[in-house]
């Protein structure tokens, strides 16, 4: 079977990334190709791809901020300068998930770690104090009716509602510092909400400056 591969993304994946995200979300309007290769231009070191041979089955998009700069209460579209990257700030010490992705008939494959693994390589690589992102809560649709946003994200917190992002960020060893409303508010699943998670990074050196490599390739 051919082997997965985590590499940097290149301008020829912008297509492939572009039709995957169409389909992992379908309520939500995909990048578009022009989208990709200016976040390729900002950042390309942040930006990296999951592939089995040729076959684009994920990927996972970052940017570097200044995280005391803002407030817990942001949206994506706020904190992405809507997904073009252009914030992007290499003096900062936090690297920011924008987004990631795996295949829909690829989960549960381990491909999702292997994408978060290519983070924290970034993270410790460019010597950055932690990661931050606000992750999707997709499976509150089917409770929203019956309790809060609070209530669902505690319930998953102790174990009584598997959610399939969350669920999936706290076993990746992300720690869970509360809901940010209204961050994709096209995102219905989610009620609009998402969860504000931390990774701390532990080689972080303060006394270093951020790292600004050119290293491409295999992460
Ligand atoms: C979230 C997502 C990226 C996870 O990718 P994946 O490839 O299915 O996840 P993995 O198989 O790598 O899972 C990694 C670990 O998390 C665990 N995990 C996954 N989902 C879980 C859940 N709901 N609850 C608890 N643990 C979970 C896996 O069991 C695995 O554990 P292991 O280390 O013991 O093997 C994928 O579901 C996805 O693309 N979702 C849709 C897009 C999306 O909403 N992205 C989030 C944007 S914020």
């Amino acid at each position: 079977m051919t082997r997965l591969v985590i590499r940097n993304t290149q301008a020829r994946d912008a297509r492939a990334l572009v039709e995957l995200q169409a389909r992992v979300y379908p309520q939500i309007d995909p990048w578009t190709e022009a989208r990709v290769l200016h976040q390729l231009g900002v950042f390309p070191q942040g930006q990296v791809v999951a592939c089995f041979g040729d076959r684009v089955v994920g990927c996972a998009s970052s940017l570097i901020v200044r995280w005391d700069e803002w407030d817990s209460r942001h949206s994506w579209g706020e904190i992405t300068a809507n997904g073009s990257f252009d914030n992007h700030d290499p003096e900062g010490r936090t690297l920011y998930g924008a987004e990631v992705f795996v295949d829909p008939r690829l989960r549960g494959r381990r491909v999702g770690h292997q994408l978060y693994e290519a983070r924290r390589t970034i993270c410790r690589r460019m010597n950055l104090r932690r990661i931050i992102a606000c992750g999707r809560l997709p499976g509150y649709h089917r409770y929203a009716d019956r309790m809060t946003i609070d209530t669902y994200v505690k319930k998953v917190l102790w174990g009584d509602i598997s959610d399939p992002v969350l669920g999936f960020q706290l076993k990746e060893g992300f720690r869970y510092c509360g809901i940010v409303e209204n961050y994709i508010p096209q995102d219905i699943e989610s009620g609009g909400n998402a969860s504000l998670i931390v990774w701390l990074n532990p080689h972080y050196d303060p006394n270093r400056p951020t790292t600004n490599t050119d290293q491409g390739g295999n992460q």
